[in-house]
């Protein structure tokens, strides 16, 4: 049976630890890239993106090549796309093209589900819209597991527009599997409701002394219409910044998927502040793609 990678929900806990050790242990193998066993070897990927994207697309292209494998980086805009053929056209004819796996970015937020059944090929979630993004989700589990050598039992605020966020979407169904606390933070019209007991509407400033990490979002401006914000208030209601930082715990760090506005969701120092992960979830988003590539690809693997 194919193996797609659409959704963290689709894991139970042991399959989902699996994938993060298995990320864990490409993690040190990047340290000596030259020892990395060539497990795609005559494997080729394509990146297909329907929408912008810099570490996730980049992140895959390293990861198979680091593991020996070649990729394709389609483009639509320079594409038959452009002549109207369709999501499904496309995608079928790079699959008769006999590339190995999909790695598929789109903005609609069910699209693969849609279109998985009619595929022979792992399709790879890259982004769905405003719903998922699990391989951001797997990366992010690897960043915690790396700094807490565990996940139950971690308590997470997440801070920005998770209405809109698919990195809050694959984190929540996360938290779910491993019962990581969920703290949601953020100006109310940008907050989900939530009927499950480990995801929870807080106050920010009174919960970030409180928890292990705090997830930054992005205000995902291409998403609404007409919004009108104020940078200035905005960070000063809901930004990280120094007064922040200094309410959360010592071994507590700030995370952040990418790409972040400076100034907006999170100062400046903040970025590569000593408590600060983002550039490791970038780093580890490599190690994470390469676990999910050899997982879709190969059976064995590791
Ligand atoms: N975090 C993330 O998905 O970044 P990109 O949009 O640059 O891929």
């Amino acid at each position: 049976m194919v193996k797609h990678f659409l959704s963290l929900a689709s894991f139970t806990q042991h399959e989902l630890m699996d994938l993060v050790e298995k990320a864990q242990s490409f993690s040190h193998l990047l340290q000596t890239p030259e020892k990395i066993p060539p497990l795609l070897q005559h494997k080729i990927i394509a990146n297909v993106f329907y929408e912008p994207s810099t570490r996730t697309r980049c992140s895959f292209e390293v990861a198979a090549k680091r593991l020996g494998g070649e990729v394709i980086n389609f483009n639509p805009e320079n594409s038959s796309v452009k002549k109207g053929e369709t999501v499904y056209d496309t995608l079928k004819t790079l699959e008769s093209l006999g590339v190995e796996s999909l790695v598929f970015r789109h903005s609609d937020d069910h699209i693969l589900e849609d279109l998985k059944s009619a595929f022979h090929l792992p399709l790879i979630n890259a982004g769905a819209g405003k719903h998922e993004h699990p391989t951001q989700g797997l990366l992010d589990l690897l960043t915690l597991y790396q700094e807490f050598g565990k996940l139950q039992g971690l308590k997470v605020a997440v801070c920005g527009d998770i209405k809109h966020s698919r990195v809050a979407g694959s984190l929540m169904v996360a938290a779910k599997i491993f019962g990581i606390k969920i703290y949601l933070c953020g100006p109310d019209s940008l907050r989900p409701l939530s009927t499950d007991s480990m995801i929870e509407a807080a106050d920010f400033d009174s919960t970030l002394p409180e928890v292990d990490a705090v997830m930054m979002l992005r205000i995902q401006i291409e998403r609404h219409e007409g919004l009108e914000l104020d940078a200035k208030t905005y960070h000063h209601q809901f930004g990280m910044n120094q007064r922040r930082q200094k309410m959360m715990q010592p071994h507590a760090i700030i995370m952040h998927p990418g790409p972040f506005n400076r100034g907006l969701e999170i100062s400046d120092d903040m970025v590569e502040h000593p408590q600060s992960r983002i550039f490791k979830q970038m780093h580890n988003g490599v190690a994470a793609r390469m676990a999910i590539l050899d997982w879709a690809i190969n059976r064995k693997g590791l």
